[in-house]
């Protein structure tokens, strides 16, 4: 995987944007798998501000989610539905029908997630999927000791997890879900273009175990070493642990501008 560190959040977003871009320039109607939390709203900013500068052009964009609580009332703010339309919908000035997510209050969540992996492979799957990276080292859902094959089904989280997020739910824990749906590893790993993005110190140490550690389902995000094209970004406080971040810094330099991430 690439590693690209970066000297802070803002300029993170940017140059991811700034790929976002690159890839709709080339395939207008691109699928974009979005993640939710706080470590990806720079990369929607940043991209917002390109479409109203006109930089590119946007309005044939697709959009997908990577992960659903379940059982949150339809509309509830901190559904990842409704953060996607906001964050990421409504200011690329996209239509509700180019965004798709799976359906974390139907009746038949076994069901709903089936549909949800098959909705993305007919789509003609995704182009380019975002990643933020959980302490523990989760992505989208996938909490620790989730297969590395998975598909998109209902996970637990833990309550390092639900700690973590109880920040959008007024620090209120009990507020937060217990169960979610999650695209699986599996899934995830069938998008043609991984871009996980972490920034701070509290990811430093999942950052280095899946960098630098062993391939290992107690660290999800470690199966992004065995993606073809899979771009990590992250800060200086995130890239802290990184033994090798001397040898990224210096391939990253190298390397001709016109390739992108
Ligand atoms: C949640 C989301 C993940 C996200 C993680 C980290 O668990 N399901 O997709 O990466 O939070 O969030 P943050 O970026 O706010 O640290």
């Amino acid at each position: 995987m690439e590693v690209v560190i970066v000297p802070d959040a803002a300029a993170g977003g940017e140059l991811i944007a700034e790929a976002m871009a690159a890839l709709l320039r080339r395939k207008p109607d691109a699928l974009l798998g979005v993640a939710t939390g706080s470590t990806p709203v720079p990369i929607y900013e940043a991209l917002a501000a390109k479409v109203a500068s006109g930089a590119v052009d946007a309005s044939r964009a697709r959009v997908c989610q990577l992960d659903e609580y379940v059982g949150l009332p339809s509309g509830h703010p901190e559904s990842y539905r409704s953060v996607v339309l906001r964050q990421v919908v409504e200011p690329l000035g996209l239509s509700t029908g180019s965004f798709m997510g799976p359906d974390g209050t139907a009746d038949d969540l076994l069901a709903a997630c089936e549909a949800y992996d098959r909705s993305l492979a007919e789509a003609g799957g995704v182009d380019i999927q975002l990643l933020g990276i959980g302490t523990d080292g989760h992505i989208g859902f996938n909490e620790p000791c989730s297969s590395l094959a998975s598909r998109t089904r209902i996970k637990t989280l833990t309550e390092q997890t639900r700690v973590d997020n109880a920040r959008f739910f007024d620090g209120d824990i009990e507020q937060v879900p217990h169960h979610v749906i999650t695209q699986g590893i599996g899934t995830i790993l069938e998008a043609r273009h991984l871009v996980l993005l972490a920034t701070g110190e509290g990811k430093a140490e999942a950052v280095a175990q899946t960098v630098e550690g062993p391939v290992a389902a107690v660290v999800p995000a470690s199966a992004l070493q065995l993606h073809r094209h899979a771009t990590v970004v992250v800060d200086e406080a995130a890239a802290s642990k990184l033994k090798l971040a001397p040898y990224f810094r210096a391939t990253y330099a190298a390397k001709p501008a016109w390739q992108g991430l």
